[in-house]
C-alpha cells in the first residue's frame, strides 16, 4: 500500500519506519528542507533505540524515502497520515492546531481518487470533524474518509510499542476507511494485536483518556511515597502489594521526582481544558497537573534537607537530566525544576546524562557539565540521581565516596537500597521509603 506520512517528527518518523518496514511504500514529508536533507544521509535527528537502523534497511531496500513536496507525493497515497506536532498553545493550555489545518488544507487539493486521511497527532475531541469539514470546503470534490488513530509510543520504547501494541485504536465515521486501516495494520492484526474499530470522537478521547489516567497513576503513587515518607512505610512494596491486584497493575507505580516529557505535561493540561470547553470539569486531571507541577520544586527542598538545610557555596552533583532514561529529549523534566531550585538556593551544580546534555544546555543557566558520573561526583557535597539511565544502576560507591567531599546520595528514583549504600558509609535518601528500609515480604524474599 502506498502511504505519505506528513511530519518526521518523533511521531512520523516512527510510524512511517515501521509502516515500511510492515512492507508498505512510505513516503515521509516535512517542510523542513534540511531535516529532509539529513534523513536522506541517514542522519536521525532524535535518539531513539533502534531507530537508525530500521530507517537505514528500509531506505535500502526502497520502501522509506522522504520528500519536502506534499503535493507530489499525496496524490498517489492511498492513506495520509497527519503527524504534526500540536504543541500547548501558549497562555491557554490549549493544543495549538494549527499546523494539524494547515495540513488538512494541502492535503485537500492534493488527493487524488478516495483517500483515507488519518490523524496521528494527539489532538482534541471534534479535531476530526474540523479536519473533514476543512478538507470538504477547501476542496468539495476532495473523496476522503478522516479518521483518528491515535499513537500510544512511548519515547526510548517507541519501535517496539508500534511493532507489539496493547491495542491500536482507530475512530472511523465512514465505513470505506475500514478495509484500507485494516490492511495499513495487517502484519499486527495477524500477530493477534486488537484493531479496535470505534467513533471518531471515541478514538480521540481515548487517547486523552489514556495519558490522563497514567500521569493521574503516577501522581497517586508519588501522593503515597510522601505518606510513605511521614509514616514509615515503604512505597515500593505499598505498590507492589497494591498492583499484584491485577485490576489495578504493578505499571506506572513507580513512585519518583514527577512525569515530564512531551505527552503527559501537555496533555493533561489539554484534556483540561477539553473539559471546561464542554462544561465537564476534569477535576481529577487538574489536581494532577497542580500536584505534579508542585513537586519537582519540592524535589529541590528535599536535596537541600538531604544537605543540612542550606546548598549555599555547595556543590550538587546531578545524574541524570532527562525526562526519562533511553532519550535525548528534555522537554519538562522534573531535572530543570529541580536544578533550577538548587541553583537558586546558591548551590553550583555539574551535571552528566548520557544524551540530554546538549539540549540542557539551552535550557538550564548557570549548569556544568562532567563527562560521566565520577567526575560529576568530584568535591561534590552531594550526588543527586534524577534520571535511571541504566549506567548508574550500578555505580561503584566507593569509587564516588573517594571523591566526593561528603558522601551524600539521593536517589529520586528509588534505584538503589538503604542498606547497601550506608553499608558504604553513605548518607541516603530516597523516594518514600523508610531509612531502614522496610522488611522484605515473604513472597518477595521466595522470588
Ligand atoms: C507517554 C505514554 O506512556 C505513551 O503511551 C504515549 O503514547 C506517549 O506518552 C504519548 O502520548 O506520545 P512517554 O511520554 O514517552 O509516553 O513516557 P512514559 O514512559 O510514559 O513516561 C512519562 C513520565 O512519567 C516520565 O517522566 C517518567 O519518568 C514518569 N514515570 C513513568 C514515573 O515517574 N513513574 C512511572 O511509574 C512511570
Amino acid at each position: 500500500m502506498k502511504i505519505a506520512i506528513v511530519g518526521a517528527g518523533y511521531v512520523g518518523l516512527v510510524t512511517g519506519v515501521c509502516l515500511a518496514d510492515f512492507g508498505h511504500d512510505v513516503v515521509c514529508i516535512d517542510k523542513d528542507q534540511r531535516k529532509i536533507d539529513a534523513l536522506e544521509r541517514g542522519e536521525i535527528p532524535i535518539y531513539e533505540p533502534g531507530l537508525t537502523e530500521l530507517v537505514k534497511s528500509n531506505v535500502a531496500s526502497g520502501r522509506l524515502s522522504f520528500s519536502t513536496e506534499l503535493k507530489s507525493v499525496v496524490p498517489d497515497a492511498e492513506a495520509v497520515f497527519i503527524a504534526v506536532g500540536t504543541p500547548s498553545r501558549r497562555g491557554d493550555g490549549h493544543a495549538d492546531l494549527s499546523y494539524v489545518y494547515a495540513v488538512a488544507r494541502e492535503v485537500a487539493t492534493s488527493v487524488k481518487g478516495f483517500t483515507v486521511v488519518i490523524t496521528k497527532s494527539t489532538v482534541p475531541v471534534g479535531t476530526g470533524d474540523e479536519v473533514a469539514h476543512i478538507i470538504a470546503t477547501t476542496n468539495p470534490n476532495a473523496d476522503v474518509a478522516v479518521v483518528s488513530n491515535p499513537e500510544f509510543l512511548r519515547e526510548g520504547a517507541a519501535i517496539d510499542d508500534f511493532k507489539r501494541p496493547d491495542r491500536i485504536v482507530v475512530g472511523i465515521e465512514d465505513e470505506r476507511a475500514r478495509p484500507v486501516m485494516t490492511e495499513v495494520y495487517r502484519p499486527l492484526y495477524l500477530n493477534q494485536a486488537p484493531l479496535m474499530f470505534t467513533g471518531r470522537r471515541t478514538a480521540e478521547l481515548i487517547k486523552y483518556a489514556a495519558n490522563a489516567f497514567l500521569a493521574m497513576k503516577i501522581t497517586f503513587i508519588n501522593e503515597i511515597a510522601d505518606l510513605c515518607e511521614a509514616t514509615g512505610a515503604d512505597v515500593q512494596q505499598v505498590a507492589r502489594g497494591m498492583g499484584l491486584d491485577n485490576r489495578i497493575g504493578t505499571k506506572f507505580l513507580n513512585a519518583g521526582p514527577g512525569y515530564g516529557g512531551s505527552c503527559f505535561p501537555k496533555d493533561t493540561l489539554a484534556m483540561v481544558k477539553i473539559g471546561q470547553d464542554f462544561e465537564s470539569p476534569m477535576r481529577l486531571v487538574e489536581t494532577t497537573v497542580a500536584i505534579n507541577d508542585q513537586r519537582k520544586r519540592a524535589m529541590s527542598r528535599k536535596v537541600i534537607a538531604a544537605c543540612g538545610g542550606d546548598v549555599r557555596g555547595k556543590t550538587i552533583g546531578v545524574l541524570g537530566l532527562t525526562f526519562k532514561p533511553n532519550t535525548d529529549d528534555m522537554r519538562e523534566a522534573p531535572s530543570i525544576d529541580i536544578i533550577q531550585g538548587l541553583i537558586d538556593r546558591g548551590a553550583r551544580v555539574v551535571a552528566y546524562d548520557p544524551q540530554g546534555m546538549g539540549a540542557a544546555r539551552e535550557l538550564i543557566g548557570n549548569i556544568e557539565f562532567g563527562t560521566n558520573a565520577y567526575d560529576v561526583a568530584v568535591g561534590a557535597d552531594a550526588l543527586v540521581l534524577i534520571t535511571e539511565w541504566n549506567e548508574f544502576r550500578s555505580l561503584d560507591l566507593d569509587r564516588l565516596k573517594g571523591v566526593m567531599k561528603s558522601a551524600v546520595l539521593v536517589d529520586l528514583r528509588n534505584v538503589y537500597r538503604h542498606d547497601e549504600v550506608a553499608k558504604h558509609g553513605f548518607e541516603y535518601s530516597s523516594i518514600g521509603r523508610p531509612a531502614g528500609g522496610a522488611p522484605d515480604s515473604a513472597a518477595e524474599a521466595a522470588e
